[in-house]
């Protein structure tokens, strides 16, 4: 009873151990749609060309279509004996129809197999990701557009650099998570391929028609080598690569936001119902899904090193190993897609605190605008810069800002400084004052809202 369907050649049955310790059912059931697809596809054309008879393929394909009703309904049960996915549901297609079901397997091995029903599970989840990260950056181009007139401090080495306004800074993540999008796009290319066909590592000997079974499974195209299709995972890996860079963008978002959060910046409100609390400090509204974002950053890149590790010894062509390829994949889209939705609702309820930003944007972040003002006047940069240096020291020893300065003090540092000198200590000016492309002048930034609002597709 517990023979298993490729037990022909074995005089004993296997240890528990190895059962245990080989099997892929616990994870691999995630791609049970898949599979079933992929079969019934396969069906389908052995009918149509006539390698097993047409009355059997259709058994076929009723009885793979009953048990994919099953699992949907959660009746199927899985057998850890049984391996994996493809076992499982091939071992209840015989139990099912009879021997018919043993027909099914012609012409394929379970090496093209699997990494077809892995490929369809891909394109799905990769165009899923694709739709969120639309949505979050409508989301952030609508934040752009609900804060074109607040003006805060930009950093550098976290120490206020220049002011900009704040919708410059979500139109940057727009740019950032865009290239994401970019990228999962441009890998669907080499996801959207067909290994099936290729048997377990030759190609096969009956006469298969790849072209019909890759138009009834979607496939834009069909994979050319039967080595490299059944041994290969660079496209996976690719896609684990995407995704731990978007992974990236969205911890150093998060990062922004905890650090924004803090009452010491306190430059954001989160919303109540996206932030929870502190069982012992009664004070405390934490950011526990952004700090979740940028920590669940690390399982993604060990799911990348983690493929990328498994493949790299590996002799030609399919090896055992590369079941260990699910797992990981698995991982990094559960955790993707929740960060990007997670991200996107903080976004969407997120509340600039105005004068909190626009307070911390004048001081001494305008700065090199001083400076600027003397270049206008002749002056040299690098020694206006030196003059505005000394002015900064000299009203950081008596622990005051920049706007306090007069004129009659600026003149002393320099005869270049003039009334209109003073216009600049005002943070909204010097921004505006920013009017290259890609800078952060107002008109700038609503021609980065124009652009968008083009771009973005419509709901
Ligand atoms: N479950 C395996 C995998 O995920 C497929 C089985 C192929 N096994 C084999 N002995 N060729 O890769």
């Amino acid at each position: 009873e517990k023979k298993k369907l490729w037990g022909g050649r074995f005089s004993e049955g296997t240890d528990e151990f190895v059962e245990e310790f080989t099997e892929s059912i616990s994870f691999d059931k995630e791609l049970a749609l898949y599979d079933i697809k992929g079969s019934i596809a396969h069906a389908r054309m052995l009918g149509k060309q006539g390698i097993i008879p047409k009355e059997d393929s259709e058994k076929i394909i009723k009885g793979l279509e009953e048990i994919k009703k099953e699992i949907e309904e959660g009746k199927f049960e899985w057998k850890k004996e049984l391996e994996d996915v493809h076992m499982n549901i091939e071992k209840a297609l015989i139990e099912k129809i009879g021997d018919t079901g043993g027909k099914l397997h012609t012409g394929r091995s379970r090496n093209d197999q699997v990494i077809t029903a892995f490929r369809l599970y891909l394109k799905e989840e990769t165009n899923n990701i694709i739709n969120l990260l639309e949505e979050l950056k409508k989301a952030l181009l609508k934040k752009a557009e609900e804060t074109v007139d607040i003006v805060m401090p930009a950093y550098t080495h976290l120490q206020r650099a220049q002011p900009i306004r704040l919708a410059h800074y979500f139109l940057a993540y727009l740019e950032m998570y865009n290239r994401d999008q970019e990228r999962f796009k441009d890998n669907l290319r080499r996801i959207d391929q067909m290994p099936l066909g290729s048997g377990a590592l030759a190609g096969v000997d009956f006469p298969l028609d790849r072209e019909m079974t890759a138009k009834e499974l979607g496939f834009s195209k069909i994979m050319r080598n039967s080595l490299d299709a059944t041994a290969s995972r660079d496209a996976i890996i690719e896609f684990l690569s995407n995704s731990a860079i978007c992974m990236s963008n969205l911890s150093r978002q998060s990062e922004d936001l905890i650090i924004w959060n803090s009452t010491e910046f306190s430059f954001v409100e989160l919303p109540d119902k996206l932030t929870t609390g502190s069982s012992i400090m009664p004070q405390k509204k934490n950011p526990d899904v952004l700090e979740l974002i940028r920590g669940k950053t690390g399982r993604v890149y060990g799911d990348l090193i983690a493929l990328l590790t498994i493949v790299k010894g590996l002799p030609m062509a399919y090896n055992r190993d590369l079941q260990e390829d699910k797992e990981p994949v698995f991982d990094a889209v559960k955790t993707l897609k929740g960060s990007i939705i997670g991200m996107t609702k903080i976004i969407e309820g997120l509340k600039p605190k105005k004068e909190n930003m626009e307070k911390s944007a004048g001081g001494f972040a305008l700065a090199t605008d001083l400076a600027n003002y003397l270049v206008n006047k002749g002056l040299p940069f690098r020694q206006a810069h030196h003059v505005v240096g000394q002015i900064v020291g000299y009203l950081t020893a008596q622990n005051r800002e920049l706007e306090s300065i007069t004129l009659e003090e600026l003149k002393k540092f320099s005869e270049l400084f003039e009334e209109d000198a003073l216009n600049i200590l005002n943070p909204k000016y010097v921004a505006d004052a920013r009017k290259t492309f890609g800078g952060t002048a107002k008109e700038r930034i609503l021609e980065q809202i124009a652009f968008w609002k083009e771009n973005l597709t419509e709901k």
